[in-house]
Order: structure tokens, then C-alpha cells, then sequence
């Protein structure tokens, strides 16, 4: 039989409602106060609570709901709630701003469903509140019983992680369509230069233009290879081919790969290991290429023109570990915290010219995950920071 659980301060209406209740249908228990009512929740497991909003205090009822709602093994009880004065609704909910303008709006749709005629059509209202970092959703609509208005029902809920979700998604989704705009305008520009012949068309020009297309043209198909690799991630699509790899050589390779780069910021990195030999661990090649793609590619972009990129290889209790230490921006302590997020990035003036989705950090973290490896950060504001990846080392 499914168990109510009936919390109110008036003796007289919780037997009222047991009378209601109780019988065949339903299995009934009562408290009488809000620290009762908590115990009984934790003790007797209703399957839906009826409580009521003002017992010794004004606000007791939303507090009952609160400590209910905290509680893991509780958070999905539904709780009805029940007042007499509904007035105090809108005031009560918000108690530290009991002027603000959405919960007038609230209020106002309790009292037109309260005052209205039986014969009046007063309809369901939907509203959007956001409170202490909490998206709240609100229903309001009237309750008319016998031809008579009986009041208003109002029904709360708690949507803000999926309203978080959204959030976090549109932001993705536009961060994303600026990535992929920058570079096909400024493609799209080079090629109406050249069309249009606005400058004496000499062939060096019209070359080094073709050049600047191309290496816009790579860095996109570079980003658009990310997504769909982070997507064929999420759906569980990518094949691994797990082998022995060297990191000395994966690293070796990597830097090659950025030298243009690098160049261009007249930076020279540098390969050291503490020790002779290979650094052997097993994983998938790709998989690697990734990590250190992304944190080479990041010593370079949020370095100072002519900075110090220095990678290092060693050994510790089992692991190998690679540092990437570089001389640029750095980053304060906060702005670490969130670094492996996905989609953040450090907002301010040293970043704002820099591009980037904010993806690499996330995948990389995403990436050593599997392997059972761990990055740390240190870094410090306007001098350095260094990454360093531990990945379990294999037998040679
Ligand atoms: N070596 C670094 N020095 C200073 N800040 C860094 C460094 N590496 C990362 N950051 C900060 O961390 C943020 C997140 O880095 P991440 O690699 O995840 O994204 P991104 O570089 O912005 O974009 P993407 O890697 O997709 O091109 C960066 O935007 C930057 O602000
Ligand atoms: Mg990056």
C-alpha cells in the first residue's frame, strides 16, 4: 500500500486527513513538527509527504523541504505542500529579496487563481525563477472544485541541472561556430584580395597568401577533426590499436610537428630525459598524439615570443613522467582549478587574442583517464607553467 506521510502542527487537521486517507487505499503516519516529520521521513520511507508550509515558523515548511530535499536517499520523495495563507507564498520562497520582481509575478498569479469567480477562466501560468544559483520552474494554476474556486496549486521544480546542461551546450555550440568562422573569413578575405587584384599582383604576394589560406585551411580541418574524434569518443566508436610506443620518439615527433609554430614565436623547444634508453609505455598511438598535441600546442600559443619550451622525460615509482614547462602567461590558482573542464578557457587581456575551443585540456584528462595516468599543473601568473603527465611505464 503506498505510504503517505502527513506533517503539520494543527492536531485537528492531521486527523482530518489520516480520516481522509487511511483505509484501504492508503497506509498513513503523521508528525507533528518539523523535526518529527525529518525523522519520520528518514524512518518510515513515505512515498509522498503532504506537509505544511507554516508550522512554528513561518517559514518551517520550506525548511522541512530543504533538509528533505539535501538527503540523497529523500531527494526524490514528491512533497505536497499545503497553506491556508497563500499570501505569504511569494514572500516566503524568497525571504531574502521578498520584493523581487519575478515572485511578484508569482504572487500575483496566486491571488488571481484565489480571487477568481468559479465562471472565470484563469489560466495556467509558467514561470522561470532563477534563485541561489538554482533554476527553479513554477506552475501555477487554479484549483476549482464543486464550481468553486478552491485556491491555487502550485507545482516547483528543481531543473537546474538540465537548464546547466543547455547552458554549458549553447556555449559549446557558439565558441565552436567562432572557431570555424575566423578562418574561413580570413580564407575567404585572402582569396577576394587576390581576385579583386587591390594590390600590385606580384607572384611572391599572391604565395604567401596562398600560404597564410593554407595554414588557416589545416588549423580547420585540424579543429574539425577534434570534434568528430571527441564525438566518436562519446558514442564509444574508436578502435584502439594498443602497442609498445617510445615516448621519446612520439615527443620527438610531436615537436617536429610544431616547429613552424614554434618558429613563428621564435621559440626553440628542447627534448631532455633523465635517463639513456626508451621510455616504453603501452597505448594507442592517436591516443598519445593527442595529449601531447594539445599541451605542446599550448606551450607554444600561451608562451612569450622567444620563451623557453622545454620537455622532459623521466622515471617515478612506476611511471614515466613528461614535463612540458614553458615561460608564457601562466595562469593564477583559480584559473587553474577549472582548467580540465570542457569548453574552459581563461578569460583576460593575455588570452583574448588567443583561439581555441577550450576542448584540449578536457580530451587530454579524458585520455590519461583510460590509461590510469594523472596530469598536474603548477604555474605561476606572467612566468611559467608546467604540465606534467604520468603514464604507467611498460617493460622495454
Ligand atoms: N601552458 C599554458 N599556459 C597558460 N595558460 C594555459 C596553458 N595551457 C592552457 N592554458 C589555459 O587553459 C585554457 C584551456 O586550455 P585548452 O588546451 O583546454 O583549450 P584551448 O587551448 O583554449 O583550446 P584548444 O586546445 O581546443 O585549441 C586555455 O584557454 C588557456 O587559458
Ligand atoms: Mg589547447
Amino acid at each position: 500500500m503506498p505510504k503517505i506521510l502527513i506533517v503539520d502542527d494543527d492536531k485537528d487537521l492531521v486527523e482530518g486527513q489520516r480520516i481522509f486517507f487511511e483505509g484501504k487505499t492508503f497506509e498513513v503516519k503523521t508528525a507533528l513538527s518539523m523535526k518529527d516529520g525529518i525523522d519520520a521521513v528518514g524512518t518510515y520511507k513515505p512515498d509522498i509527504i503532504l506537509a505544511d508550509l507554516m508550522m512554528e515558523h513561518y517559514d518551517s515548511g520550506f525548511v522541512f523541504c530543504k533538509k528533505v530535499r539535501d538527503n540523497p536517499e529523500m531527494k526524490d520523495i514528491p512533497i505536497i505542500m499545503q497553506t491556508a495563507a497563500p499570501k505569504e507564498i511569494g514572500y516566503t520562497f524568497d525571504a531574502s529579496n521578498p520584493k523581487g520582481k519575478e515572485w511578484m509575478k508569482v504572487h500575483e498569479a496566486i491571488e488571481k487563481c484565489i480571487s477568481s469567480l468559479p465562471q472565470e477562466e484563469v489560466s495556467v501560468k509558467v514561470f522561470q525563477l532563477k534563485q541561489e544559483g538554482r533554476m527553479l520552474q513554477i506552475r501555477v494554476a487554479p484549483y476549482v472544485r464543486d464550481n468553486e474556486t478552491g485556491g491555487a496549486i502550485i507545482v516547483v521544480s528543481d531543473f537546474t541541472e538540465e537548464w546547466k546542461n543547455e547552458q554549458d551546450q549553447n556555449r559549446f555550440v557558439s565558441m565552436v561556430a567562432h572557431e570555424l568562422k575566423s578562418p574561413l573569413a580570413a580564407i575567404l578575405n585572402y582569396i577576394n584580395v587576390i581576385q579583386t587584384g587591390m594590390f600590385d599582383a606580384n607572384a611572391l604576394k599572391i604565395h604567401e597568401m596562398l600560404e597564410r589560406c593554407k595554414i588557416r585551411g589545416e588549423a580547420l580541418l585540424e579543429l574539425i577533426r577534434d570534434l568528430l574524434y571527441i564525438n566518436k569518443r562519446e558514442a564509444g566508436k574508436v578502435e584502439k590499436s594498443i602497442e609498445k610506443l617510445n615516448l621519446r620518439e612520439v615527443l620527438f615527433s610531436q615537436l617536429e610537428f610544431y616547429k613552424v609554430q614554434a618558429d613563428g614565436r621564435k621559440i626553440s623547444p628542447t627534448l631532455k630525459a633523465a635517463q639513456e634508453g626508451p621510455y616504453i609505455v603501452k597505448a594507442d598511438r592517436s591516443d598519445l598524439d593527442r595529449v601531447f598535441m594539445n599541451l605542446i600546442s599550448n606551450g607554444i600559443k600561451y608562451n612569450r615570443d622567444g620563451g623557453v619550451l622545454a620537455v622532459e622525460l623521466g622515471r617515478e615509482d612506476g611511471f614515466v613522467r613528461i614535463g612540458i614547462k614553458d615561460s608564457g602567461i601562466g595562469m593564477s590558482r583559480d584559473e587553474v582549478k577549472n582548467l580540465f573542464q570542457e569548453s574552459y578557457r581563461v578569460r583576460n587581456s593575455k588570452t583574448s587574442g588567443i583561439s581555441g575551443t577550450g576542448l584540449g585540456l578536457a580530451t587530454v584528462q579524458r585520455v590519461l583517464n583510460e590509461y590510469n595516468g594523472r596530469i598536474t599543473v603548477q604555474s605561476e601568473t606572467d612566468k611559467r607553467s608546467t604540465f606534467t603527465v604520468y603514464l604507467p611505464a611498460a617493460e622495454g
